[in-house]
């Protein structure tokens, strides 16, 4: 059996989120991001096409880095305004019954504690739907809005992340055993105290000392994606990631990111699964290749070049009002996503990029890859990237919403399933029995699957 594709459409709750200035196309639905509606149409679009997930991205901050200042960001929405994406997983699950739901949500500011109850919850909510997409993020305007004078350095914040998941491990695998909650109306029991333990955590960064608010979801641990594709974002990925989203412009950057990433699960010793690796991508279609042509010449007319480079000047931490549009961009180093900067610097040194070129790429479809093309044309290119590059699937972007997907779901799914490479039907249970056919909790040799076995030395 060929390998099967995975798929998630990627979005976020703003307006625009890969491709700027397209809230102005006619069709564009994005500036309804905060409607029920909007979301419900867009889940109910994608279940339709059996899709594994709608990964929701996000950020705590602004896109302040062009220009110094929040100002264009503002004038070509990029990413702002942008509303909690968590708050849009319970209506979407209310109108779907297999769909999972990718939720970013960065650890680099809030409390473990707090954090394992909202995911506990929506995970129960979801009824075992959800995934949490680790990110440390990268915006420095986050942490000014949280009162901080500056983020975390970037390798600092991943030693963060290692020590919170050791905390939402214990909260949400240790603390209450399976049968802790007895419902027993009769014994007026509800829940047994001699099982469920206080975690009691004394670390660099967090302290704690409590039992876990909520009682086990279907999960436990939402499936665990992350996305940062760093040295340091590669290690962590290996430690804990399920499945790991990564982005760059060609198949010469994401090739060897595949393979290095393969490679730091097996020497981090993780004897099952590795992860599943989606990466970005924008697929541009219809019922022909003249008609998907023609539909990207058309979405072209309206990229905000000046919002796409402010998204860029975000991801890489570069202003790029500072560059003269033929300057030729080369590496540096900072506190924003390294592998943003890599993918179109180090990453391929064959392939030299232009501010000018970075602003026309990365207004349709940000720093992955697009393909333009009818059914077979797309399908063929879709299953060539999973064959070059040994990726599992794709997170597709939206240029225009919902019509990106919509398209996508009539024209290249029927295509994929003639092929026998994606599902004609969701299989049962919870997104990780779905994902990867096992149970609905993390395996015992993942090191987050682990605290459910310590819990009796624990409760010594
Ligand atoms: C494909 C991709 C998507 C990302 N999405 C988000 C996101 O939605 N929100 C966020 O705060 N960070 C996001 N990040 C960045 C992560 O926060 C990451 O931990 C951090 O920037 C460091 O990335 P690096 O390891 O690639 O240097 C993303 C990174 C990648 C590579």
């Amino acid at each position: 059996m060929s390998k099967q594709i995975h798929l998630n459409a990627f979005s976020m709750n703003t307006i625009g989120h890969q491709s700027s200035g397209m809230w102005r196309h006619p069709r564009d639905r994005s500036a309804q991001y905060n409607t029920a509606e909007y979301w419900i149409d867009i889940a109910k679009i994608l279940e339709a096409g059996l899709f594994d997930g709608l990964f929701l991205a996000d950020v705590l901050g602004v896109y302040d880095v062009y220009g110094g200042d929040v100002s264009e960001a503002l004038r070509t929405a990029s990413q702002i305004p942008v509303n909690d994406p968590a708050l849009i997983v319970p209506l979407m699950t209310a109108a779907t019954k297999n769909l999972g739901f990718g939720l970013t949500a960065t650890l680099s500011y809030e409390p473990p504690f707090t954090f394992a109850r909202r995911i506990s919850t929506l995970d129960q909510l979801t009824n075992g739907r959800l995934g949490w997409n680790i990110v440390t993020g990268y915006l420095n305007s986050a942490a000014k809005g949280l009162g901080l004078d500056n983020q975390p350095k970037h390798d600092t914040r991943y030693e963060i992340a290692g020590e919170y998941m050791e905390v939402v491990y214990k909260l949400w695998e240790t603390s209450w055993e399976e049968g802790a909650v007895q419902r027993d109306a009769a014994r007026g029991l509800f829940s047994d105290p001699s099982r469920v333990h206080k975690i009691r955590h004394d670390g660099q960064y967090f302290q704690l000392d409590a039992v876990h608010l909520c009682e086990p979801s279907p999960q436990r641990t939402p499936v665990l994606y992350q996305a940062g594709a760093s040295t340091k974002g590669r290690a962590f990925a290996a430690g804990h990631a399920e499945c790991v989203f990564i982005a760059g412009p060609s198949k010469q950057v994401i090739k060897p990111a595949v393979a290095d990433i393969r490679a730091c699960v097996r020497a981090a010793g993780r004897t099952t699964g590795s992860p599943l690796v989606f990466t970005l991508m924008t697929v541009i279609t219809g019922r022909t290749d003249a008609e998907a042509e023609a539909k990207f010449a058309e979405y072209k007319r309206y990229i905000s070049h000046s919002g796409a480079l402010t998204l860029m000047s975000g991801w890489t931490g570069i202003d790029f009002s500072t560059y003269a549009l033929d300057d030729k961009l080369q590496q540096i180093r900072n506190d924003a996503i390294h592998s943003a900067v890599d993918a179109f610097t180090v990453s391929d040194p064959d392939r030299v990029w232009t501010i000018r070129e970075i602003a026309e790429f990365a207004g349709i479809g940000g720093t992955g890859a697009i393909i333009v093309g009818g059914p077979q044309r797309v399908a063929d290119e879709l299953q060539g990237w999973i064959q070059d590059t040994d990726i599992d699937g794709f997170n597709l972007a939206y240029v225009v919403a919902p019509e990106t997907f919509s398209d996508f779901v009539e024209h290249v799914v029927p295509e994929l399933q003639r092929r026998g490479v994606y599902k004609t039907s969701y299989a049962p249970g919870t997104l990780r029995e779905k994902l990867f056919g096992a149970g609905p909790l993390l395996d015992e040799t993942h090191p987050g699957g682990r605290h459910r076995l310590g819990r009796r030395e624990l409760a010594a």
